[in-house]
């Protein structure tokens, strides 16, 4: 955010100032970052009468900032690192250069405390993304690293308002301070759930939208553990994309399952009275919890969802099915005796699980062998088989994929970049690998990651 500013400023300054600043202000300018993000310590209250101390965020002072980029459009980001320890960023979903995937040894060296860092790429997908490091990953996202990323489309498909809600919960006590953030047995089974529900870091907050009008709602949810379904409620609601990509029909949006790392896309139309409130839900068994609330202001727009354009289909190439090679994945516990080894991206000390029966040893230089090699531009069927009781986001960096066929339940003909395999579950899923490099391939319930469910595929010429 400062940093678009800034950029905005020269440019301004540039068009308008005299002709001899002209050359040095365009040439600063150009070597401007379009974004800066800071990792810092920022403390915030989330508990009336309490400040929650020990926070991280993107921005020295205040939650993570929403960035805005042009589909298509070259992109640069500074990321400064404040904090006092090493950490990389991960554009979660975006398919660009291996080289600026934000990995630990498999794309870049870690940032280290007082070290900066630029990432440019160019997005070649519209949608609702976000980002977080990739080191030390459970306690800098516990602490609050994630944030909301958003590709416009090309063409503005007609909403009154548009709202990022960045979804997760923090482990806090009940004055406010972060409680141990894992529990082992917990890890080893489901993940440790956090205690205080957040939306863009705030509990159970009011948003004012136009009465009557048509709100695009942006779910990210980026918790580092919790599985849930979310409803809006008391509004004309559809779900019109998940993971970043347009559904080809719009679905109900009062129950979406989501696990970390998903994100869902709603159009709402608000209600024509003033005052009148649309609740966004986290379904539960015991009882609803409200997480957000959005109240009708002004004279009623009498908008309609049928005015909303259809959002762009991404341009993600489909796989060769006939040709396709099968590739096997099995998600589970892991063998007796493997503890991970040190690493300045941190270990939680425990391995609980492996993809193929190897636990991956954790974030260290290497080198170390890929899960699977994979030929540029040929098409591949993924067939993940969870033999756990427990559910697992499987997210693959780099390439999206498109999803199959499941023995447990019919799916959505969705494009994505993360799946919940749910237990037991075996979901085949297909790409195109058309993106070289070396790219992580994980389970999203962060505690699963650190124990060993991570690993990473290796498309190559
Ligand atoms: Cu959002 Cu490697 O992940
Ligand atoms: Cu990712
Ligand atoms: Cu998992």
């Amino acid at each position: 955010m400062v940093g678009v500013s800034r950029r905005e400023l020269l440019i301004g300054s540039a068009a308008t100032g005299s002709a001899f600043a002209v050359g040095g202000l365009a040439a600063r300018a150009a070597n401007a970052a379009n974004h800066e993000l800071v990792m810092s310590a920022y403390d915030h209250s989330f508990l009336p009468g309490t400040v929650t101390q020990n926070m991280m965020s993107f921005l020295p002072d205040g939650p993570p900032p929403v960035l805005r980029m042009k589909r298509g459009e070259k992109t640069a980001i500074d990321v400064k690192n404040h904090l006092d320890e090493a950490s990389v960023v991960h554009w979660h979903g975006l398919r660009i250069a291996n080289a600026m995937d934000g990995v630990p040894y498999l794309t870049q060296h870690p940032i280290e405390a007082g070290q900066s860092y630029r990432y440019e790429f160019t997005p070649p997908d519209a949608g609702t993304f976000w980002y977080h490091p990739h080191c030390n990953t459970l306690e800098q996202m516990a602490r609050g690293l994630t944030g909301v990323l958003i590709v416009d489309e090309d063409e503005d498909p007609g909403f009154d308002l548009d709202l990022p809600l960045n979804i997760r919960d923090f482990r806090l006590g009940g004055d406010g301070q972060f409680i141990e953030l894992f529990k082992a047995r917990n890890a080893a089974r489901g993940g440790t759930y956090g205690t205080v529900s957040t939306v863009n870091w705030d509990v159970n907050p009011v948003y004012e939208v136009p009465a009557g009008g048509l709100v695009r709602l942006r779910l990210a949810i980026t918790d580092v553990t919790r599985v849930g379904t979310f409803g809006v409620e008391d509004a004309e609601a559809q779900v019109i994309a998940l993971d970043s990509n347009p559904l080809p029909h719009s679905m109900p949006a009062d129950t979406i399952l989501l696990s970390p790392g998903q994100r869902a896309d709603v159009a709402v139309r608000v209600p024509d009275d003033e005052g009148q409130e649309v609740t966004l839900l986290l379904r539960r068994p015991n009882g609803d919890k409200s997480l957000a609330r959005f109240r009708a202001i002004g004279p009623s727009a009498r908008r309609s969802l049928t005015e909303l354009k259809p959002l762009p289909v991404n341009p993600v190439p489909m796989p060769d099915l006939a040709n396709a090679e099968v590739i096997d994945f099995v998600f589970g516990w892991s063998p007796e005796g493997d503890a991970p080894q040190a690493s300045i991206c941190g270990s939680l000390g425990y391995t609980f699980w492996s993809i193929n029966r190897e636990a991956w040893p954790g974030d260290v230089p290497g080198p170390l062998d890929p899960l699977a090699r994979m030929k540029l531009g040929k098409s591949y069927i993924l067939r993940l088989r969870n033999e756990s009781p427990n559910d697992h986001p499987i997210h693959l960096h780099g390439v999206s994929f498109k999803l199959l066929r499941s023995n447990k339940r019919r799916l959505p003909p969705l494009v994505t970049d993360t799946a919940l395999l749910l237990e037991e579950e075996t979901l085949e899923v297909a790409l195109v690998a058309d993106n070289p490099g070396d790219w992580a391939f994980h389970c999203h319930v962060i505690e699963h990651q650190k124990t060993g469910l991570a690993g990473f595929l290796r498309i190559e010429s």
